[in-house]
């Protein structure tokens, strides 16, 4: 479903980017929450179909992953299917794990935790991916409200203790508003922001040029619109069908073009879905299609 000839790595047909300035990364990405579970409330999905989607992402040149200890359903832990999957490990491959969020019983995230607590956080992650340091840990921040309102230098602090311990290899932050990104560069360096975003939500356009100024990655989360504010895909219809592509296509190629700082991590638990996502990477929107899309 894309516009130009595949190359051996679609995935980096939109260029690449050095996270932390020395980790290369294809800018199409992949995001593991949904291995688990294909919805917030959904039943648990299989996990042989997880690792078949995740050695199909590292064959077509997908080197990003992005994935959390809190991404899990019963038995099933997005960390452990990527380390049955892929481990060990092909050379480049980067993955990105984010604490922040305590699990209630039930394994949902619940709370946030104290500094203190971020070590164990960042063990279980090194346990589930078995590794000896993570190469990019987000400090994912608040709950499932927007960004801002409270304070991270205490617990982006103790993170910056664990890269300076050789533990974590790059920092991020996740969810936070300007304020907050200011407050964490003056502790350590930032080498990623996720935030949502996609082709529709650009609240945080300001934050994306902020990222853009200073070399910094931004990771938009729901770039297909899975979270609570899905994309209006009639309005990407037309430039979908004069690409030959799909709306979700044109939704990712449309992050791909609008920065290239912007590394898309969209989820799924199907191959043919990651597939098409993968194809987004080699489509060329035209200024034209660009401004037709937003909502
Ligand atoms: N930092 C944060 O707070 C935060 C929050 C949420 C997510 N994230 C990260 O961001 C990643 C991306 O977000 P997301 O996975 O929640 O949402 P998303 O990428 O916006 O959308 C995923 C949803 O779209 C479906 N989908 C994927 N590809 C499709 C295609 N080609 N055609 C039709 N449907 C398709 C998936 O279903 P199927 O599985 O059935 O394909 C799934 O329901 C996550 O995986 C996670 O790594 C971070």
């Amino acid at each position: 479903m894309t516009n130009e000839a595949n190359t051996s790595r679609p995935a980096a047909a939109a260029g690449t980017f050095a996270l932390g300035g020395d980790l290369p990364v294809a800018r199409l990405g992949f995001g593991a929450m949904r291995l688990p579970t294909g919805t917030f409330t959904g039943p648990v999905r299989d996990p042989e179909d997880g690792i078949a989607v995740l050695r199909r992402a590292v064959e077509l040149g997908v080197n990003h992953i992005d994935t959390a200890s809190f991404y899990r359903r019963g038995d099933v832990v997005a960390n452990e299917l990527i380390r049955r999957a892929l481990a060990p490990y092909p050379d480049g491959l980067v993955i990105a794990t984010k604490v922040g969020p305590m699990r209630g019983p039930d394994g949902t995230p619940f709370g946030q935790a104290t500094p203190g607590q971020l070590r164990g956080l960042v063990e279980d992650n090194l346990r589930e991916l078995g590794v000896d340091h993570l190469d990019l840990v987000y400090l994912r921040v608040g709950g499932q409200n927007p960004p801002g309102g409270e304070l991270i230098a205490d617990r982006f602090a103790a993170l910056a203790a664990l890269r300076d311990e050789g533990l974590i290899r790059h920092l991020g932050v996740s969810n936070v508003d300007a304020a907050q990104l200011a407050e964490a560069r003056a502790i350590a360096p930032v080498a990623a922001v996720q935030n949502a975003y996609h082709v529709q939500a650009t609240a945080d356009a300001a934050l994306l040029a902020e990222c853009a100024r200073t070399g910094t990655a931004f990771v938009p989360f729901f770039p297909l619109g899975g979270g609570l504010d899905p994309i209006d895909t009639t309005r990407l219809e037309k430039t979908a069908a004069r690409h030959g592509a799909t709306v979700q296509q044109v939704a990712l190629a449309a992050l791909l073009a609008a920065s290239p700082v912007m590394l898309p991590i969209p989820g799924t638990g199907s191959v043919a879905h990651l597939e098409e996502n993968v194809g987004a990477a080699s489509i060329r929107l035209t200024p034209e299609d660009i401004a037709s899309l937003a909502g």
